[in-house]
């Protein structure tokens, strides 16, 4: 389908949900009755995010934020009161009726926050096309809807382009875990459904960090619907616009303490568990970036770690039989290879089958953030336990 024809039936699709109200995508983590004491009734009905991008502690009083297809104004309205009212919230969207709702209820909004006026302000455009000045925002949030933008290459440059160096996007979004097959691109209706234009994984990360874009990395995920025995999930990712650094020497070293033995960072320099390496600028302020830091420890002269270090982590699958139940891990960021300690090799983006043992080592806590985890299996598996040895390539 042509990108007109898509966009055209995007816009229908959500003109009509103002009048409708119809119950329409995915699982969102807002608590209706904390955002019912200050907005109103007729935005929260037309709540059709997939996450909660402004619910996050990252959104910091004064800062301008920037919502991508901002809807009836759930996001910009959760970013008005978190912002306070020094703050500046900018709402982009191209469907006029949803402009029409949330630009009603901005006034009613301000008075329950007791702001002397409203700090949102609502602007048609596509996002693709950004009315926006160059270097201005410090903050994109978005929710479920670069899904819809047949161009998300344009998106993402955009993106890029309206951030201050040093800014930073935290968007919640569908994506799928394999390629969205013909017959279902060419489905109007499941384009609107937040179905259709969903993109891998691996594809949406690779489409941000070729926009200028590094630090990438999950922030949460939720499974949401299978069909057709295609995955679909809701992630929220963030990632930044770092400030240009010279590429000169820094005095800093970073030790990888784990619970990776080894990992590859976003412009491809590797660490080995326990090894001191000398940063240079750019690098530093790479690592330094929530997604990497909590991986490393940083110091100013070289910290070699062993086994008996107590910052060295190191988590071993139990001694136990491997069941395979259908079990697939991704990693999401921010490295873009990484290794545990039972031989797997995990590519940033790509589903990998793991058994019991391995699911049980992705979900202790130092490992947790960086996967999404899904099961594969379409009816209940019988589950046979295997003889699995480290470096056998079998769990
Ligand atoms: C699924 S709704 C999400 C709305 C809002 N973010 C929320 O959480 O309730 C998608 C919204 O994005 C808008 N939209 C879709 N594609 C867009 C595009 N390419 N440019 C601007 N707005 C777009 C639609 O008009 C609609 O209001």
């Amino acid at each position: 389908m042509e990108d007109n024809v898509v966009t055209k039936a995007v816009n229908e699709r959500y003109a009509r949900a103002v009048t409708t109200g119809e119950e329409m995508c995915c699982p969102t983590g807002y608590n209706h009755e904390d955002l019912r004491t200050f907005i109103p009734e007729p935005v929260l009905k037309v709540s059709y995010g997939c996450g909660t991008p402004v619910g996050l502690t990252t959104v910091q009083p004064g800062e301008t934020v920037l919502d991508i297809g901002s809807g009836g104004g759930i996001d910009c309205f959760e970013a008005s009161r978190r912002v306070g009212p020094n703050g500046k919230v900018i709402g982009i969207d191209m469907t006029d009726e949803m402009l029409a709702l949330a630009r009603t209820h901005a006034p009613t909004v301000a008075a329950n926050l007791r702001y002397p006026q409203s700090n949102v302000e609502f602007k048609k455009g596509h996002a693709e096309a950004m009315p926006v000045d160059n270097d201005t925002i410090d903050l994109i949030v978005s929710n479920c809807v670069i899904n819809l933008a047949p161009d998300k290459s344009k998106v993402f440059e955009e993106m890029f382009r309206i951030l201050r160096p040093g800014g930073r996007f935290t968007i919640s979004d569908i994506v799928a875990d394999q390629p969205i097959p013909r017959y279902l691109l060419d489905d109007k209706e499941k384009w609107g459904d937040c179905l259709s234009g969903a993109l891998q994984i691996r594809e949406y990360a690779n489409g941000l960090r070729d926009a200028g874009f590094l630090g990438i990395h999950q922030i949460g995920f939720i499974p949401w619907r299978v069909i057709d025995g295609i995955h679909f999930l809701s992630l929220t990712f963030t990632g930044y616009k770092l400030a240009e650094t010279p590429a000169t020497d820094s005095s800093t070293f970073a030790t990888l303490a784990g619970p990776f033995s080894q990992v590859t960072d976003e412009r491809g320099r590797t660490y080995v568990r326990g090894t001191p390496e000398l940063l240079d600028a750019r690098t530093s302020t790479l690592l330094h970036t929530p997604g990497y830091q909590p991986y490393f420890l940083f110091s100013d002269t070289p910290i070699g770690l062993t086994p008996s270090h107590p910052r060295w982590q190191a988590i071993m699958p139990e001694e136990a039989p491997c069941a395979w139940k259908g079990h697939f891990a991704v990693l999401t960021g921010p490295f873009m290879e990484a290794h545990d300690d039972d031989a797997h090799s995990f590519h940033m983006g790509t589903p990998l089958e793991i058994c019991s043992k391995t699911l049980k080592v992705l979900q202790h806590e130092h490992y947790q953030p960086a996967f999404a985890i899904m099961n594969r299996s379409g009816e209940t598996v019988s589950a046979e336990t295997g003889e699995c040895q480290p470096t056998s390539g079998c769990c």
